[in-house]
């Protein structure tokens, strides 16, 4: 087996509102993209990763390279590809850079989030291991807790939403990697998650558990909780 993972983390952390890309901004000393890196190191089999970056900055580029080098040493010979692509104005656009990154001997593809820099290792394995057992793809995704409402234009409720029914999407999102590639090619919308373009494209997609640790960091609050959940791992 041949694991693409696409690592998506070409946007600007316009809400972490730290003045640099969010991916780069550092927690308990490692970059967000670094933590993000580690998460990979239980993947078995031949894997070939490729991080998507804010383009046209090469120091940011060279920052990624040198994670690249620092973290996935590690897969010695099982490691076919690395590199780092431009990514575009959305996060479609970016995933599709990343996809066209990846050697074609992949048969399941990972995309992922640099936000969501603290998912287990044990997440990313899971749903790979799911993609080669079924041929779909597979989501992580966690249960709702609140009760969400459908709200017109001028917020006036409209209706409530069953909150069984429902699950918030998580990262990595895995696929057969030619079924991936055909939906993206076919430029079926642009759906805000692969799932939505997967499936746009005709393919079928389940969710397995996700893990709360697997959060995206949006806000100085998210990064604060990151701090703590890396001090509470070192214990
Ligand atoms: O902005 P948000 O946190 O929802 O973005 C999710 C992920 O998509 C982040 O890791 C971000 O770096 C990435 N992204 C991207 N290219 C964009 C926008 C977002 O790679 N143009």
């Amino acid at each position: 087996p041949c694991t693409g993972v696409v690592i998506v983390a070409a946007g600007s952390g316009t809400r972490l509102g730290m003045g640099i890309p969010k991916a780069f901004v550092p927690v308990a000393g490692a970059s967000i993209l670094t933590h993000a890196l580690r998460g990979l190191v239980d993947l078995p089999g031949r894997v070939a990763v490729v991080i998507v970056g804010p383009p046209g900055d090469d120091e940011r580029r060279a920052i990624a390279e040198d994670a690249l080098d620092h973290e996935l040493w590690i897969f010695g010979e099982r490691l076919v590809g690395a590199t780092v692509v431009d990514g575009g104005a959305s996060r479609h656009a970016s995933v599709r850079a990343g996809l066209g990154a990846l050697p074609a001997a992949c048969d399941v593809v990972l995309v992922h989030d640099a936000a969501r820099a603290l998912t287990p290792p044990e997440q990313f394995t899971r749903v790979a291991g799911a993609v080669r057992a079924t041929g779909h793809g597979v989501v992580p995704g966690l249960p709702v807790v609140d009760t969400i409402k459908r709200v017109d234009a001028s917020a006036y409720v409209l209706d409530t939403v069953d909150r069984e029914a429902l699950r918030a999407m998580q990262t990595p999102q895995g696929f057969p990697f030619a079924g991936l590639v055909r939906a993206y090619d076919s430029g079926a919308g642009e759906a805000t998650d692969d799932a939505g373009t997967f499936a746009a494209g005709g393919g079928v997609v389940e969710v397995i558990a996700g893990d709360p640790d697997a959060f995206k960091i949006t806000t100085l609050e998210d990064l604060a909780a990151a701090e703590r959940l890396i001090a509470r791992r070192a214990l």
